[in-house]
């Protein structure tokens, strides 16, 4: 949701400050702000806006050098996105800075308490009760090293919610202090210096050496004594230490326009990656980390995928192959639904939760009502240590790298395998399909990113078709059987992207009722089955091709190399290499992705950042 980044040490911390804002402001752009400790007391800078508001600002009117420095940027939940609401917030006295990710359920009784107390509030958000309530904590701790520490535990105590806090004490000109509750935060330790993020991509370009926070944590960072964590009682605990895999390189654009363009040409390595080591020493497939036994995952009598946004079109998929593999009864929901409507669930159910970012709230949420009831949790994750995979019974990682781009591009493709290993997985465990069956799926699923690949390099026309629709007002996707999800992702994608009226249809559903829409020029955008084995299939989409073109329809449809049924009914034709049909997904969406990012483009809007959305949505 927010972006936050904290640092002491030996460089200037303002610039390590917005080097860190600048890789996480994928994670909102509402506004930006940093606070440094000079000349014993806060210097702050906050801006309404993308981060390029806040650092011209800074360009007219520097900061002073420091040692220590907090950076914040915003997507808004109290509070509207202006200077006054931006982070960091001030305490009264102007003592204490803080930044903060997620919401303080309890923030209007705990503003109502500091509003008692005589202080005047200079913004709406629920994080400045947080700066004022250490502020008074602060002065109640005893005076000494660790005084900042106990301070953010007797607040972070108090709060409910969700929440990552990183504050600054001018009377600690060389500690920092953090606590998370459901909310990202990881430490990077250089070389006598230490970095506090959202994400590793935060400090990634001086250290790969992080530290994993846990749950009601707090750290306290500190030039001269080091790194302590504790939890919320003051128990020290020892933090999980890890090497991030990837470098700075894999963040940057690298050439392209877009990161999302980037990642896009990224897909078949993603794809790849994701399959890579999959084969244990017996031939078997193998998950990542696994607290399940095999006799728990043949005790499973049903699976519900529960996602959001695109992971849960990635879960749509899932369904169509694991109940084809493995015959064991699937239920896919979105995770902000799951919960609120009791879900029948006991120890034989498995939850399968697909989460791109690993901190997705509506997710976390539906994860752990399925552990209270005792389910068994499988995450499917791109991001290690993230939240979900910690809290799941077994993790199958996604090994698509950092998605920096708002719009999940390769993660998607990568959630799509990773869900086709899980139906293998349960298939090959169950024994409901012989090795050499499972054997051969796997080599078809070693193909695609060859066929991705060959997807890409035909984009031109795509791209040419794009421009073409920049000025349409809808736009419509229809699909049967695994080619509704893909119309569904592609929906999603023009929306968010292009800020076009876009939805994706069941192409049998179309004739009861939307086809009302369908006027002289509709573009309608098909994705259809290929003609082998499940030809029924395809010649229903076919039908429904003719049916949108026969009211006016201008019909763009995607199919496999050699299909020449469609030839005749599209005014538009994208082909894409033959692949197996519950594989198709891999290909189709492919284009579609290119297509939305074209449109966007033309029409002149920040691909990478589209408006109102942030990357990882960390409230419910
Ligand atoms: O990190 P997650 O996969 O849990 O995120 C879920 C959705 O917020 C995400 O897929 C969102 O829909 C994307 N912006 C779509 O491109």
């Amino acid at each position: 949701m927010c972006g936050i980044v904290g640092y002491v040490g030996p460089q200037n911390a303002l610039d390590v400050v917005l080097g860190g804002l600048r890789r996480l402001e994928y994670r909102g752009y509402d506004s930006a702000g940093v606070a440094v400790l000079a000349d014993g007391g806060q210097a702050t800078a906050k801006k309404a806006g993308k981060l390029a508001n806040l650092e011209k600002a800074l360009a007219d009117s520097p900061l002073p050098e420091s040692t220590i420095g907090i950076g914040h940027t915003r997507w808004a939940t109290h509070g509207g996105p202006t200077d006054r609401n931006a982070h960091p917030h001030v305490s009264a006295d102007g003592k204490v800075a803080v930044v903060h990710n997620g919401i303080i359920e309890n923030f209007a009784a705990l503003r109502s308490e500091c509003e008692a107390t005589g202080i005047e509030f200079a913004s709406e958000t629920d994080t400045e009760v947080a700066g004022h309530l250490l502020a008074a904590a602060y002065e109640a701790a005893p005076a000494g090293p660790g005084r900042l520490a106990e301070a953010m535990r007797a607040v972070s105590s108090r709060l409910e919610g969700a929440f990552t806090l990183v504050a600054s004490h001018a009377d600690e000109p060389d500690t920092l202090v953090a606590s998370r509750r459901n909310s990202p935060l990881v430490v990077g330790v250089g070389d006598g210096e230490y970095f506090l993020g959202s994400d590793v991509a935060a400090f990634i370009s001086h250290t790969r050496e992080a530290r994993e926070l846990g749950q009601d944590q707090v750290v306290e960072i500190d030039r001269h004594r080091g790194l302590t964590v504790t939890d919320f009682a003051g128990t020290v605990v020892e933090p999980a230490a890890y090497t991030v895999d990837w470098d700075a390189e894999a963040a940057e654009k690298g050439g392209h326009e877009w990161f999302m363009l980037k990642e896009i040409a990224e897909q078949p390595q993603a794809v790849a990656d994701t399959l890579l080591g999959r084969l244990g020493e017996d031939g078997g497939l193998v998950l990542d980390e696994v607290r399940l036994t095999d006799q728990d995952l043949r005790d499973i009598d049903k699976v519900f995928v529960v996602s959001c946004g695109t992971s849960f079109h990635a879960g749509l998929i899932a369904k169509y192959a694991i109940e084809h593999w493995t015959r064991i009864p699937v239920e896919v929901e979105v995770a902000s639904e799951f919960r609120y409507r009791d879900p029948v669930l006991d120890r034989s159910t498995l939850v399968v939760v697909i989460s791109q970012s690993g901190e997705t709230m509506d997710t976390l949420m539906a994860l752990r009502h399925a552990k209270d009831q005792k389910a068994r949790v499988l995450a499917i994750c791109n991001v290690n240590g993230s939240t979900i995979p910690r809290e799941s019974d077994a993790v199958l990682y996604t090994h698509a790298g950092p998605e920096i781009a708002v719009a999940s591009t390769k993660s998607f493709l990568a959630q799509i395998v990773a869900c086709y290993l899980v139906g293998l997985i349960l298939a090959q465990v169950r024994g409901v399909k012989y090795a050499d069956e499972v054997a051969a799926i796997v080599a078809e699923l070693q193909k695609l990113p060859e066929a991705v690949a060959q997807v890409l390099t035909q984009m031109e026309p795509v791209r040419e078709l794009g421009r073409s629709l920049a000025d349409a007002d809808t736009i419509l996707f229809l699909g049967r059987h695994v080619g509704f999800p893909v119309a569904l992702e592609g929906a999603l994608k023009l929306k968010e992207l292009a800020y076009i009226h876009a939805e994706g249809f069941a192409a049998g559903e179309l004739k009861h009722g939307p086809i009302a829409v369908i006027d002289q020029g509709t573009p309608v955008v098909v994705i259809v089955p290929s003609p082998r084995g499940r030809s029924l299939l395809h010649g229903k989409v076919v039908s429904n091709i003719q049916e949108v073109r026969a009211r006016g329809a201008r019909t763009i449809v995607i199919a496999e190399d050699g299909d020449d049924d469609v030839v005749p009914y599209a005014d538009h034709l994208i082909r894409v290499p033959r692949t197996p049909t519950l594989l198709a997904p891999v290909v189709t969406t492919v284009p579609l992705q290119i297509l939305a990012c074209e449109i966007a483009d033309t029409r002149g809007f920040d691909v990478d950042q589209p408006r109102n959305l942030a990357k990882s949505v960390t409230v419910e």
